[in-house]
């Protein structure tokens, strides 16, 4: 059978996905709506074949195994599935950004592995298809399948929750300079996460708002009003780690560093920079600005101690093949 190799982007999400109605189909609670991150890239290369005796799994040049591996392994089986067949598979996957550098990777990943191991089972799946593949994987990759900005809608059964493109990346020039403040693997995954935003006293007032949000903020983004966008975005991200920080346990993604960016950001606004926050779940922050700003806000960030790098992506293309295969 032949390889097939996938290259899929980050996204970043400005109405997020937090908390889940169904953790084994992975559907989320409410709609969410997020923008593919040029410079975070995942490339998968997928064969399935006789020779492989059991299903193997390399990222950045290591054999993945427990947890993890699990995770891939679902993928495959539900490929496997599908095509009929019981083939041994060999993944390969490496990241365009820094290993281990606590930005997402399992969007851009299961996105990407989706896409290749469908292929190299020899099916042809369409755009919503591959979007349901991705997100069994991570939820938040069935958003990286179409290009440029998608929105996800929540659906309520396997084959009504997917996500599909509500603007291409040329529609508007956006960026998102991703603020490194620490490298480490987050403590608390936002599988976990997940589990615990519904013990959140403030779950439900969240969950209340939310369709009112996400009618704003399409609105702004049609008319390319940034500064409702980026209010509205930047709400979000607050009404995220509120429900985090109030869930029983609570979960404290932020490090002083986050708070620094936090901070600066602010005070650009007083002189007319525009600069917005998102933040996911860890201490790293999405600085979404104008493209022609982002030189201008990258260099204010990398005066601050506490930064140790940054990542400025635009709007780019969703998950796609491409011919060069990684083994
Ligand atoms: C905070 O999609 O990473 O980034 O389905 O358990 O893999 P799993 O969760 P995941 O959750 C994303 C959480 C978020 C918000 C978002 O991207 O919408």
């Amino acid at each position: 059978m032949k390889k097939s190799t996938a290259i899929s982007p980050a996204n970043i999400a400005f109405i997020k996905f937090w908390g889940k109605k169904d953790p084994e189909l992975n559907l989320p609670f409410n709609d969410t709506f997020s923008m593919n991150l040029s410079c975070c890239l995942t490339t998968t290369t997928v064969e399935f074949s006789p020779k492989y005796k059991e299903d193997s799994i390399v990222v950045g040049g290591k054999e993945v195994s427990g947890g993890k591996k699990d995770r891939v392994i679902k993928i495959l089986n539900l490929v496997r599935e599908k095509a009929s067949f019981n083939l041994k598979a060999r993944a390969v996957s490496e990241n365009s950004f820094p290993e281990g550098a606590g930005i997402a990777s399992s969007a851009s990943a299961f996105s990407a592995l989706a896409l290749a191991a469908s292929c190299a089972a020899g099916l042809n799946l369409s755009e919503k298809e591959l979007s349901i593949l991705a997100r069994r994987g991570s939820g938040s990759a069935c958003r990286s399948i179409p290009s440029g900005f998608s929105e996800w809608k929540a659906g309520n059964s396997n084959d009504s929750s997917y996500a599909v493109q509500i603007a291409k990346p040329d529609f508007w020039s956006l960026a998102d300079v991703v603020v490194v403040t620490n490298k480490e693997e987050k403590k608390v995954g936002s599988t976990e996460g997940h589990e615990l935003a519904t013990t959140s006293p403030y779950f439900k007032a969240r969950l209340a708002r939310l369709p009112t949000k996400i009618r704003k903020i399409k609105k702004a983004f049609f008319k390319k009003d940034f500064l409702t966008f980026g209010s509205i975005l930047e709400e979000e991200a607050i009404d995220l780690h509120l429900t985090a920080m109030s869930s029983n346990p609570p979960v404290y993604y932020w490090n002083g560093g986050t708070i620094d960016v936090i901070h600066a950001t602010q005070e650009w606004r007083k002189d007319g920079l525009l600069g917005f926050f998102s933040i996911d779940a860890g201490p790293n922050v999405h600085l979404i600005c104008l493209g022609k700003d982002s030189s201008e806000v990258e260099k204010r960030i990398k005066q601050l101690k506490s930064v140790l790098f940054t990542i400025t992506n635009k709007p780019c293309e969703g998950t796609h093949l491409v011919e060069k295969h990684l083994f």
